[in-house]
């Protein structure tokens, strides 16, 4: 089990136009991901999913707020003791091309972590490469082909795949998925998509997908939870079926009227919400931050902050004064 609690991160920009300029990319999180489950965290760019990520990981500190792994406050341990905990929280991130050295044979990619597994667990040498072949097996690969190849020689796909499989030598609770098949031939993504809801199965491992695409938010995650950010803040939250098929915050109503419609196979939702205005990351920080785009906004909207919370007897919880379920995702032609 991996919470969160009241996540902030600011960064300051540096260079001659932004300098000085504060960004904050997270302003209270809160999260909870179970052992095995799925949760989703989707919004548009620069609204801080991969801060998060990067901080759940591990990778990245965090202002204030508290990361918790199996119970245990990591704000209590020295900066090495947290490591064995994080460590077993991998980040996949969305290039594959760049995450495994090109001078170096997917063997050797795999064994070097592997070498460092048996060493912790007490395991003879033999078991590095017997564990290689089982790991390439497991995320749908040829060991054989693959194991002495370059990663130059092998497809996005297939090196997004051995990504996985070197994550997996860790034996990690969790996966972090940072838009991990937007760089992918979108022939192969359903098949990394079905991989990582397989690993979900077989190995139990849990997974946090960062996308700002709700279809595959939604096919990896169908059992799980889908968190909606705006500018850093948790706008609503709840099961994926409900949040998609029924969204309450207008923002949400917003990010899923964007999906293009299939003309001629589905009809947009009923109820399709616009932004008034553009998105301004610097807009004002008092109120709904929503409010400025907000085709529903009142005069409370500006005056007072919307807490995330379960109000209106919704299946989800919404930050939203004003919250009404939409009828705003496409549904096939000729239903009702
Ligand atoms: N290292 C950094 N230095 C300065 N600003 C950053 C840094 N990382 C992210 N940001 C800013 O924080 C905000 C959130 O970024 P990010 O987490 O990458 O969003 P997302 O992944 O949702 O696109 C953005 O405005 C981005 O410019
Ligand atoms: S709180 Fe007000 S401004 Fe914010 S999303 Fe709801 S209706 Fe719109
Ligand atoms: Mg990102």
């Amino acid at each position: 089990m991996i919470t969160g609690q009241g996540i902030t991160k600011t960064f300051r920009q540096r260079g001659a136009v932004l300098g000085g300029r504060e960004v904050r990319a997270l302003r209270g999180v809160d999260f909870a991901v179970g052992k095995g489950g799925a949760v989703s965290f989707i919004g548009e760019s620069g609204c801080g999913k991969t801060t998060l990520g990067r901080i759940v990981a591990g990778l990245e500190s965090h202002d204030s707020g508290e990361i918790a792994i199996d119970g245990v406050p990591m704000s209590s341990l020295r900066p090495r003791a947290r490591r064995p905990y994080f460590r077993r929280i991998q980040l996949i991130h969305q290039d594959p091309y760049s995450a495994l050295n090109p001078t170096r044979t997917i063997h050797q990619a795999l064994a070097a972590p592997l070498a460092l597994r048996a060493r912790q667990t007490g395991r003879p040498g033999s078991w590095i490469d017997e564990r290689a072949g089982e790991l390439l097996g497991l995320v749908g690969l040829d060991p054989g082909y693959v194991l002495p190849r370059y990663p130059h020689q092998l497809s996005g796909g297939m090196r997004q795949r051995v990504v996985i499989a070197r994550a997996l030598t860790v034996d990690p609770e969790m996966l972090v998925a940072d838009e991990a098949v937007s760089m992918i031939d979108v022939s192969l993504r359903l098949g990394i998509l079905a991989l990582l809801r397989d690993l979900r199965e077989r190995l139990g491992v849990s997974v946090l997908f960062i996308t700002h695409d709700v279809a595959t938010a939604r096919y990896l995650g169908d059992d799980g939870e889908l968190y909606v950010i705006y500018r850093g803040r948790v706008v609503e939250r709840g099961p994926v079926e409900a949040v998609v098929s029924g969204p309450v915050h207008p923002y949400t109503q917003s990010l899923l009227s964007a999906i293009p419609v299939l003309h001629g196979l589905e009809e947009p939702g009923a109820q399709r919400v616009v932004p008034t205005e553009p998105l301004d990351e610097g807009g004002p920080d008092a109120g709904c931050l929503f409010a400025r785009r907000c085709p529903f906004a009142t005069g409370r909207c500006t005056a007072e902050v919307p807490v995330l919370g379960a109000a209106g007897g919704f299946p989800q919880e919404h930050a939203c004064f004003h919250p009404e379920r939409r009828s705003v995702v496409a549904a096939p032609a000729g239903r009702a």
